[in-house]
């Protein structure tokens, strides 16, 4: 019994300071809504998605809302969930007509079988081992219904931050020129220096061992083995994030 509280006790703290962690990195992740490479993967993984106006969505790990914003712009009725509560003052500005709550997808999730037409999950994925991606993918597939979508993106094997970078840099100054370019990379290099380090410590925990990035054979694989039936599995993100659509099968007692 001591060994099982003390178990609990080391992942509240576990729990805990990855909460920090996140908390910290809010006050400068939405500088990333100013690359466009993170832009185009917004705009795919909402053209994979395909909203239809009224859907019940779920956006697990929703941090700041930058998706939930852009499915309820689509009409959908949103629902976010993070351990991360902090966030969800900057989610809530950006969707007020979306409800956002607390949720730990390493736990059972409070919604009731075949509750979403629609599931995302966005960058968030990696940030699990691979045991706790199996959980869960498997919770977000029992709360998708039959036939519902789910899209779900994470860190490639070999993922390189500075690569994003560079291609940022690179849009930037195919789009507006070199000299703005210059000028927009400069006034966000310091927001860009602290994203840098919180990614090195996402990337020094996944050298750990206590995240699990994935490829294109993997994500497809866990998204079977969750039942699910990948349709489409792509590079996003210049290439360095993995992004797969998957639908939930019909089955036998669904049919009846
Ligand atoms: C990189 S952010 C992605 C946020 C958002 N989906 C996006 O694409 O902008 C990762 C998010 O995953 C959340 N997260 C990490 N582990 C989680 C867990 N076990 N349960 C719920 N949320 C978690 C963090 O709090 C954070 O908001």
């Amino acid at each position: 019994m001591a060994t099982d509280s003390a178990t609990s006790d080391k992942r509240r703290e576990g729990t805990r300071a990855a909460q920090l962690f996140w908390t910290r990195y809010f006050t400068v992740y939405d500088t990333l809504n100013q690359a466009r490479p993170y832009q185009a993967m917004l705009a795919r993984q909402l053209e994979l998605l395909a909203p239809v106006e009224g859907e019940r969505a779920l956006d697990a790990g929703t941090g700041s809302g930058n998706f939930a914003a852009a499915l309820a712009r689509r009409g959908a009725a949103v629902v976010g969930i993070d351990f991360c509560e902090p966030a969800f003052e900057l989610a809530r500005q950006k969707a007020p007509g979306a409800r956002f709550e607390f949720g730990d997808l390493t736990c059972v999730l409070a919604f009731p079988d075949n509750s979403f037409d629609l599931v995302a999950c966005s960058a968030v994925l990696h940030v699990l081992s691979r045991d706790e991606q199996v959980f869960a993918l498997s919770e977000l597939a029992r709360v998708l219904r039959p036939r519902g979508r789910l899209m779900v993106t994470a860190f490639a094997n070999g993922f390189s931050a500075i690569q994003v970078y560079l291609e940022t840099l690179k849009a930037e100054r195919d789009a507006t020129g070199l000299v703005a370019a210059a000028l927009q990379s400069l006034r966000y290099s310091w927001n860009t220096l602290r994203i840098l380090y919180y990614v090195w410590r996402i990337q020094r925990q996944h050298r750990r061992g206590s995240y699990a990035y994935v490829d294109e054979t993997i994500l497809g694989n866990l998204l079977s083995g969750a039942g699910l039936e990948p349709r489409s599995v792509e590079r996003t993100l210049a290439g360095q994030c993995v992004t797969a659509l998957a639908v939930k099968p019909i089955s036998s007692r669904d049919a009846e």
